[in-house]
């Protein structure tokens, strides 16, 4: 790799502290929407000045998200069609390159991990990512590059539902809807270790993994009925699927004054739809208007939840990894060269679990 970026060295200057200076890297671009085929490995990509929060993190992996897929074939093109070529990418683990002038918390050398905002157009896909401060926090020590890269946008993700907005504690019962993928089973792994009651649906390959985590109760999506198989009502569901099956079943396993929580908010789609300027006033509307009936109609809270960086739940999510309390199962990596492969194998749903890129 280090052929292919151009480093000059520097010692410490007024703006940023650095161990060596990056002007271009690689990075795989997005220069229109469509199949795995537009996506673009370029070796001389300039890299932007770092603002004085931010820390430039020399990748070593990077996760694949199916927000990254989803977006590479134009899910929120009315937000990134007018800034192509973006970059994909959330998650990010390596190491601390440079930082801007008024970082505090971390240093250069040191091994990091984090993920960026849903709508972050410089993603990770790149040699070297920029994050914030606040996005970044100390690799678990016991987790190689590539297991820590899977965990930081799915965690943070369930990290939102659960505990800032239905804010679980301990003896609570929780359902989470998918516990077989990224979210769910970080979702799980949370509840768990907050104390919770948890009971979840996935696919049978995944059952001894939800029980093996601590889930009371792991119900076979395909061979079960699973309104009958459970029993009892909830104080929180998260439902990583979000199709109007789960979400109706969801709500009717909830007690009064329980959290329904959906990932698949429909802002983008709405605006994708419509246009920003009416799509999302639009969806905003919609998302009362369903939060209102199931108040009135069950007398629950409705929310469409997003990840959002969250500091303090980075570092409680490292904390629970460093506890083996949380791990995200890596089913294949490719290297970076092999970015269009790599998203052709998650398009065809030919590996079921996390894909990494490795730098
Ligand atoms: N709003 C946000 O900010 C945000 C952030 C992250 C992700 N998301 C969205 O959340 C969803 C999950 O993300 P992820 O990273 O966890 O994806 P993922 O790792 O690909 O997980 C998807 C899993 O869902 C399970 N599944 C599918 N249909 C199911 C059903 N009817 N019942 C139970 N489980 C079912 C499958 O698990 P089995 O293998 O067990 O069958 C599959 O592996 C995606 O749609 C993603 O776009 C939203």
């Amino acid at each position: 790799m280090r052929t292919l970026c151009h480093r000059r060295s520097f010692s410490l200057n007024y703006k940023v502290a650095f161990r060596s200076y990056v002007s271009t890297c690689r990075a795989v671009l997005l220069p229109r929407f469509g199949g795995p085929e537009v996506l673009q490995l370029h070796s001389n990509v300039q890299l932007p000045h770092l603002k004085p929060n931010e820390v430039l993190v020399r990748a070593h992996a990077v996760s694949i998200n199916p927000l990254d897929t989803r977006m590479r074939s134009g899910y929120g093109r009315s937000i990134f069609g007018p800034l192509l070529p973006i970059i994909l990418g959330r998650d990010v683990s390596g190491e601390v390159e440079a930082i801007g002038a008024s970082v505090r918390s971390l240093s250069v050398g040191q091994e990091v991990f984090g993920a960026l905002h849903p709508t972050a157009i410089r993603g990770t896909y790149t040699d070297y990512a920029i994050l914030s401060e606040d996005e970044l926090t100390s690799k678990p020590k016991s987790l190689s590059h590539v297991e820590a890269s899977a965990i930081p946008f799915a965690a943070l993700t369930a990290w939102r539902a659960l505990k800032s907005t239905a804010r679980i504690s301990e003896g609570q019962r929780i359902l989470v809807v998918g516990g077989g993928g990224a979210v769910g089973f970080a979702a799980v792994q949370l509840a768990v270790a907050t104390g919770c009651h948890v009971t979840t649906t996935c696919g049978n390959q995944s059952v001894d993994r939800m029980l093996k985590a601590g889930a009371e109760q792991a119900v076979d999506y395909v061979a079960e009925d699973v309104e009958l198989a459970i029993k009892g009502k909830f104080d929180a569901v998260l439902d990583t699927i979000g199709a109007p099956q789960t979400e109706q079943m969801g709500i009717n396993f909830l007690k009064r004054g329980g959290h329904y929580m959906t990932l698949q908010g429909e802002a983008a789609s709405f605006a994708d739809r419509y246009g920003l300027a009416f799509g999302l006033p639009a969806a905003t509307a919609f998302q009362l208007m369903k939060q209102i009936q199931y108040r009135y109609s069950h007398g629950i809270d409705y929310s469409w939840t997003y990840m959002r960086a969250d500091s303090d739940g980075l570092f409680e999510i490292r904390k629970l990894c460093e506890a083996g309390k949380m791990k995200i199962p890596v089913d294949k990596s490719f290297p970076i060269t092999q970015v269009k492969e790599a998203h052709e194998a998650k398009d065809r749903k030919l590996i079921p679990g996390k894909v990494i890129l490795e730098l």
